[in-house]
């Protein structure tokens, strides 16, 4: 439930209004020296109280327990907390019984009876993506080791889009200039329209979807294998567990139902260095579940944040009756801009975990 990976495994810990959430990674070569520069910047991407974010600031500053000796990890499991600090629990004592509609909270109470941590999400809280994003931050640098290089762009929120990766022709450069925007967006133009937007939105007491697009390059081919253990199984498995994403699609995705085989096929030639890549990426990398060398390209959808401002009908789960529900608290009208280092992190912890990561 709360474990993914085999070699390279993360086990997540907490909910958002405990002591802490952390978790426990193993399969770290030892005598990594982590780099805490690139670590500290990537969970900055993540974390509340930027522009068009949620107020709430918290400190998403890891305090490793476990797990490096002497500046270096040692082959022990590395474990982390990172302490819920800016907590202010009484906006949620309404919804314990009038649930949020589209939230987790009327799901939870029935499975555990009433015994949920309500306060925050709890463990359905997008803040359980702050020990993914430590993971991923560490997968990601064991991976840029083997040249591999994962980036993503907001591509769409509400019904503005932006452009898209060139699928056959994304390269690592283009992808570590997205890591450094605050707001990435392949075009300004469309970075300024998805800010408006979200904006207006948020004015309206109200929230917005939207699509984020990731890429991976310099993934080897032949990695992954058929049937139940896939790539693109893999994936969705760990992109499903970041809350709010609704959807995943690979290459041309669902855009593919439409096509003929003879547009939709990607022609195979040799390239210039003797190795076989496709013209066109509609396949995304992925051929019977196994890497093709060429770039690892998928979207997911990610729904309006559930909570919102303006009022909406629920029921008292005590009373037995409808009931109107304004919900207060501090929440974020569009989730896409900080689900998207979650979704780079996930995937650095699949991909390292499937690109053999030698013990030393
Ligand atoms: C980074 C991030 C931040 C989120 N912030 C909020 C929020 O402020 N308010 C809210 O209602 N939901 C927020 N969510 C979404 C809920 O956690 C999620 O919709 C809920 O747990 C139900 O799960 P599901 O949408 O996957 O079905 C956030 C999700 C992520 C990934």
């Amino acid at each position: 439930m709360f474990s993914i990976g085999n070699k390279f495994r993360l086990t997540v810990f907490g909910q958002s209004h405990s002591a802490a959430i952390g978790g426990v990674i193993e399969g770290i070569p030892a005598g990594t020296v982590l780099d805490e520069d690139a670590i500290a910047r990537f969970m900055a991407r993540r974390a509340p109280g930027q522009a068009l974010t949620t107020p709430r600031r918290e400190n998403d500053r890891p305090q490793i327990l476990s797990g490096v000796a002497d500046g270096r990890t040692c082959g022990a499991p590395l474990a982390f907390t990172i302490e819920n600090t800016n907590i202010r629990s009484h906006d949620y004592e309404r919804i314990r019984d009038v649930p949020r509609p589209m939230h987790s909270d009327y799901a939870a109470a029935i499975k555990f009876g009433g015994a949920n941590d309500i306060r925050g999400g709890g463990q359905f809280s997008g803040r359980l993506t702050a020990p993914i994003c430590f993971a991923g931050a560490i997968a990601a640098q064991l991976l840029a080791d083997r040249q591999v290089t994962i980036g993503a762009h907001i591509s769409s929120i509400g019904s503005v889009e932006d452009s898209r990766f060139d699928p056959a022709g994304v390269c690592a450069a283009d992808l570590r200039a997205l890591s450094g925007m605050e707001f990435p967006a392949l075009s300004d133009e469309a970075g300024r329209a998805f800010r408006k937007l979200i904006a207006e939105v948020r004015d309206a007491g109200d929230s917005v979807g939207g699509t984020v697009e990731c890429a991976a390059v310099g993934v080897p081919a032949g990695i992954g294998d058929p049937m139940f253990s896939g790539i693109e199984n893999l994936l969705a498995r760990a992109l499903f567990a970041i809350p709010a994403i609704k959807g995943v699609e690979f290459g041309a995705g669902f855009e593919a139902a439409r096509l003929r085989g003879s547009d939709h096929n990607d022609p195979f030639e040799m390239a210039a260095d003797g190795s076989v890549r496709t013209r066109t990426n509609r396949h995304g990398g992925i051929l019977g579940g196994i890497t093709t060398g060429m770039p690892l390209v998928f979207r997911v959808a990610i729904k309006p944040t559930p909570s919102i401002a303006l009022e909406q009908d629920s029921v008292s789960l005590s009373e037995r009756r409808n009931v109107r529900l304004a919900i207060e608290g501090r929440h974020d009208p569009c989730i896409v801009p900080r689900a998207l280092p979650a979704v780079e992190a996930v995937t650095a912890l699949v991909l390292a975990d499937l690109i053999a990561i030698p013990a030393r």
